[in-house]
């Protein structure tokens, strides 16, 4: 389809969304999000002219995985995020299937774009190019075609070129498998960004010590952290084992030193980024404060996926909130981003108290769009259990050193859960967003992010503990960003 109609066909889809819109409870208030359609990976994050982009993958067709075009918003404070039309949509032969995942960087006050081009046959056969794009704003970008091709060993999952510089040089990292069905990364260098010469693959399944590790790896970044060099990656075919990879693809990283130049890049273990149900394919960026932010999508392709209730509304899936990420020893600390603290609604409700045998509630701590925060001093509890929206149910038993989120499944309502082993439980940050939650744990030493739908009259959280804790709460209601 030529851009001009792909265009057209854009517009009809946001009419016709305009007049059917009708009240939807599920639809998050704070979180980047398109108005219509399925959205998947965050792309292209940067800061440019002092402007935070966000890209993101986008059919706004349909609420299934198709010919994906990159949406786009921008934001001055990492909060409210201005809509734009689409930077990348799919018009040339290289990319007839979707514009795929990739990433941006900054060269001589352009703005440059790598992506994968998807090219789809029968019999799930696949054609899969690197390409570059160009603006001179951020806005309008003009296509150059395939800078990278698909280089001998590997099959056509080959995709999301991440971009960065290093001593002069580019490089590029692509998600990749191998003809043995091995998930890899594979790194190119460059000196003009045009032509890329294959380094070779810089990790991968059977490499430094990893084994079943994966039959394909996504949407790869790399990037020094706090003297570190840091490999992010979702890995597809895990198989679980004990707390671990319960979701059907993770996401997680490798610290490590490169080489750098090299493909030599011994590392730690693989260390997943998230414990909950929803979050996949995160990307992180350098902002101009110096903080490594970042975002990933809140969502899974998985069983459940064709289940959210949002679908009969016309769209499905959020991307996280933006979260600054560092290292300490050698494990990823997430938290929200400070900004985020411009959307708490007046003082809020603060609360030093006990919980002794009994299950509490405060009609201050009831919302759906809140800020939560539990920090516990004294913890003589064997188990404490926060329930949220008759949905969500947070479980530390302490005896067991075991944090559990759980949550009722989108497709039958039964309860399912996902665990981590947590030494002590210090304290629970919490973010709400109509159907969302971001849970922090520990000041951002484990994260669990999931999606729930719970009725919009069911607001109340409730806090049991078994034994005596001491705690102290505070509770904000968030305003939607649209309304500072
Ligand atoms: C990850 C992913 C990427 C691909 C994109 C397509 O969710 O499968 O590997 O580029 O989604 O939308």
């Amino acid at each position: 389809m030529n851009t001009i109609n792909w265009f057209e066909r854009l517009n009809h889809t946001l009419e016709t969304y305009q007049k059917d819109k009708h009240i939807d409870p599920h639809r998050l208030q704070y979180h980047l999000m398109p108005a219509v359609g399925l959205l998947n990976d965050p792309n292209g994050l940067i800061q440019y002219k002092g402007t935070y982009h966000v890209f993101f993958q986008w059919n706004p067709f349909g609420t299934v995985h198709g010919a994906k075009c990159w949406g786009h918003c921008t934001s001055q404070d990492l909060i409210y995020w201005q809509e734009h039309p689409p930077s990348l949509v799919p018009s040339e032969w290289y990319e007839r299937d979707g514009c795929f995942s990739g990433s941006a960087v900054e060269v001589d006050g352009d703005m440059v774009l790598f992506y994968s081009g998807n090219v789809g046959h029968d019999n799930n056969i696949l054609e899969t190019y690197q390409c570059m794009a160009v603006s001179h704003n951020g806005f309008i970008f003009e296509k150059k075609g395939p800078v990278v091709l698909l280089p001998e060993g590997y099959t056509s999952h080959f995709r999301d070129p991440k971009v960065w510089k290093r001593d002069g040089v580019w490089y590029m990292v692509i998600g990749a498998q191998t003809f043995s069905q091995e998930g890899a990364v594979v790194l190119f260098a460059s000196s003009d960004l045009k032509k890329w010469e294959l380094k070779g693959t810089l990790a991968g399944n059977r490499i430094n010590g990893l084994i079943d590790f994966g039959y394909m790896w996504e949407c790869p970044d790399f990037f020094e952290l706090d003297g570190n060099d840091v490999l992010i990656v979702s890995p597809q075919g895990l198989e679980a084992k004990e707390s671990f990879y319960h979701n059907v693809f993770q996401s997680g990283y490798f610290v490590g030193k490169w080489n750098v130049g090299t493909t030599e890049f011994p590392h730690g273990e693989f260390i997943e980024l998230d414990r909950g149900f929803d979050f996949y394919a995160p990307q992180t960026f350098h902002d101009q404060l110096g903080r490594r932010i970042m975002l990933g999508w809140m969502g899974m392709t998985d069983e459940q996926e064709a289940y959210q209730p949002t679908i009969e509304k016309g769209w499905v899936h959020a991307l996280t909130i933006p979260r600054e990420i560092e290292l300490k020893n050698n494990r990823i600390i997430q938290k929200p981003v400070q900004e985020l603290q411009k959307l708490r609604e007046g003082n809020g409700f603060q609360c030093r108290t006990s919980i002794e045998d009994e299950t509490k509630t405060w009609p201050e701590l009831a919302g759906t769009v809140s800020e939560i925060k539990a920090c516990f001093q004294e913890n003589q509890a064997d188990t404490i259990k926060i329930e949220i929206r008759k949905n969500l149910s947070i479980v530390y038993i302490q005896h067991m050193k075991r944090l559990t989120l759980e949550r009722k499944r989108f497709i039958d309502g039964k309860i399912e859960s996902r665990s981590c082993f947590l030494d002590k439980l210090e304290d629970l940050h919490i973010f709400l967003d109509t159907s969302s939650i971001e849970l922090f744990v520990n000041g951002g030493e484990e994260i669990f992010t999931a999606r729930f739908f719970a009725e919009a009259t069911d607001v109340d959280v409730f806090i049991t503990a078994d034994g005596r804790v001491d705690a102290t709460l505070e509770k904000w209601n968030l305003r939607n960003p649209k309304e500072l």
